[in-house]
């Protein structure tokens, strides 16, 4: 009743852990069901072990988070030696994020993954706000981002998403690129470039001065980028990822066009309630008599 099919793979429904809110996916195996999900996303992975950014890089604002972690991470050998043989055990789909310096780190990591996993999902990041080569820029120039998307497009026939930084100008031009390289859906969006200042250190928050927010405020900015890429792609598919914290808002994006949709700083609040968001959208779809085919897109004239 939930399930969710892009191109021949499919999702047990539509609820999935966003990139760098779920650790490296396995953490609360023990803890909750993680069958329950539709997917996990694991931190993004680049191809060499990355510290990330100094600290403090992460602060709580009234109105959502900013992080400036960086990437993060233990880099492409660890996580095909030590993580990837602990995610494969798990009964949840995986969906490997992955980030570059350079195309041909993208182009190299993929290669690595497809060579040493079954992995069947890659989110390619091309948004991360807070490295200073990769992540964002390529998503600036569009001939740029689109040699980049046919380049990986060229590595496998698996499934690609791209994941695009929040953008509520140009945001058509680049949807338009990631149509046309072949990739499988675009990820609508990252955090948003913010900052945020200490009044009594009279600092700012962050040693990196400036982050991503995410969380609910950016909620109605994002739900606005994912339905004017719906309108001009209706038949595209979107994964909606932005201040998602209750099964109404899950709706919200399904009704603009989402096929799926990506928790993030929910997990760091409320770590349970992701497991339960499955259910409480089947009931959604009990009580209006509809089903999820028949809602996604609703509001899409
Ligand atoms: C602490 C933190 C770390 C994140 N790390 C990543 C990352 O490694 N890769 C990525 O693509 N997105 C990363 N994101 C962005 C999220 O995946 C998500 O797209 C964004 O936070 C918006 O969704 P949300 O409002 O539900 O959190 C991170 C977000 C947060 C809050």
């Amino acid at each position: 009743m939930l399930k969710v099919k892009l191109r021949d793979v499919e999702f047990k429904n539509p609820i999935i852990t966003a990139a760098g809110t779920f650790g490296k996916g396995y953490e609360l195996a023990d803890s909750f069901d993680l069958s329950k999900l539709g997917g996990i996303i694991p931190k993004t992975i680049t191809l060499k072990k990355r510290a990330g950014n100094p600290f403090p890089r992460l602060v709580e604002t009234p109105c959502g988070l900013i992080n400036s972690i960086g990437l993060e991470n233990d880099g492409i050998e660890s996580f095909v030696k030590n993580t990837y043989p602990v995610l494969k055990r798990l009964p949840v789909k995986i969906i490997a994020s992955i980030s570059g310096e350079t195309i041909e780190e993208y182009v190299e990591l993929l290669k690595i993954l497809v060579l040493e996993t079954d992995i069947e999902v890659f989110e390619i990041n091309l948004s991360c706000p807070n490295v200073e080569k990769g992540g964002e820029e390529f998503s600036q120039d569009v001939e740029v981002l689109t040699d980049l998307l046919l380049k990986i497009r060229d590595v496998t026939e698996r499934l690609l998403w791209a994941k695009l930084p929040p953008d509520v100008y140009g945001i058509i031009d680049r949807v338009r690129a990631v149509v046309s390289s072949g990739f499988d859906a675009v990820v609508l969006s990252n955090t948003y470039r913010a900052t945020y200042v200490d009044v009594d250190k009279m600092s700012y928050s962050l040693a990196k001065e400036h982050g991503g927010l995410s969380g609910p405020a950016i909620l109605p900015v994002s739900l606005y980028i994912v339905k004017e890429v719906k309108k001009a792609f209706p038949d595209f598919p979107v994964v909606a990822s932005g201040g998602v914290f209750s099964v109404e808002d899950v709706v919200r994006y399904i009704l603009v066009g989402a096929h799926l949709v990506e928790i993030g700083t929910m997990n760091f609040v409320k770590p349970e309630k992701v497991f339960t968001l499955p259910d409480e959208l089947a009931t959604y779809l009990h009580r209006k008599k509809k089903s999820l085919g028949e809602i996604r897109g609703y509001l899409i004239s």
